[in-house]
């Protein structure tokens, strides 16, 4: 809480944002009043339904707010998108706040507010995650967001998350900005590859820095070829140099120690890739 100045000074739009008064507790939470690790500021209604529309929220969805201040971030995937809405807020009078919300708003049944630490509470099973906190605090949940389910779609208002570049930058009213991720499947390592035209067998040796990576891959018998690729989750995709020096694109599904796919050029060619 100590970077309270901090954050308001980068950037934090106070606009648009008071939060009402529950009608049945009377608690009125107050702008930038103290939380544990960061400020309550709740995030602009413009920048929130970008949040959620860029997360492609549906109903199908989990959706946890790290940090739920007055609930408002959950309440808007549950009213607008039907989506079930966990809230963690570690503040008590908050929490409760947030959960009278909730039922203000007619979506108690989907929204569920834990009054809980962040950086206790186990929110694995979320399908999309928001922030709005610190950059110190999303460096902190890094590796953790990181190893979530390949998938997970992230999104953050006004910060980014240490050194994981955004798959997407998106902007509400009045400047304010937006980053969003998808966890990508993990494919660090060596993979044998079988079906691709014109060569027997190939390896592709995969450096992977998070949803990017460069690699080795290797026709049998031939010269190694740098390539680059990308996940997009559970989506692998890179290309090579086929045996006549045309580019070739790939692209599959990752799904444990296994990916198969297609060529961009042929879809009829179906091509493995084990560990
Ligand atoms: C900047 S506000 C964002 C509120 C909401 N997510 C939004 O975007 O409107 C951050 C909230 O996180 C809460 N908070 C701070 N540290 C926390 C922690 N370690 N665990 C849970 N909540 C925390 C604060 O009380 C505050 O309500």
């Amino acid at each position: 809480m100590k970077n309270l100045a901090l954050g308001i000074a980068i950037g934090i739009y106070l606009t648009g944002c008071a939060a009402p008064s529950s009608p049945t507790t009377g608690y009125q939470p107050v702008m930038a009043q103290q939380g544990k690790d960061v400020i309550w500021v709740p995030t602009p209604d413009s920048l929130l339904i970008k949040m959620l529309e860029t997360a492609q929220v549906t109903s199908k969805d989990l959706v946890y707010d790290l940090g739920a201040g007055d609930g408002k971030i959950a309440i808007e995937a549950a009213r607008r998108y039907g989506a079930r809405a966990v809230g963690i807020e570690f503040d008590p009078q908050m929490a409760d706040h947030a959960r009278q919300n909730a039922k203000n708003a007619g979506v108690a049944d989907k929204v569920t507010i834990i009054t809980g630490d962040i950086f206790v509470e186990d929110f694995s099973q979320a399908t999309v995650v928001t922030l709005y906190l610190l950059p110190s605090l999303n460096g902190k949940l890094h590796p953790t967001l990181l190893n979530m389910k390949p998938g997970t779609r992230i999104v953050s208002n006004t910060f980014t998350i240490g050194s994981w570049s955004p798959d997407k930058t998106f902007y509400g009213d009045s400047g304010t900005v937006g980053y969003f991720w998808v966890v990508p499947a993990k494919v660090n390592g060596f993979w044998r590859l079988s079906g691709i035209p014109g060569f027997d067998q190939a390896t592709i040796s995969i450096v992977q820095k998070s949803q990017e990576f460069h690699a080795d891959f290797t026709p049998q018998g031939k010269a190694f070829q740098r390539i680059e690729g990308r996940l997009n989750g559970t989506t692998i995709t890179f290309s090579y140099a086929d045996a006549q020096g045309a580019v070739q694109t790939f692209s599959g599904e990752v799904v444990g120690d296994r990916f198969t796919g297609t060529l961009k050029g042929d879809p009829s060619v179906q091509i493995t890739g084990s560990r």
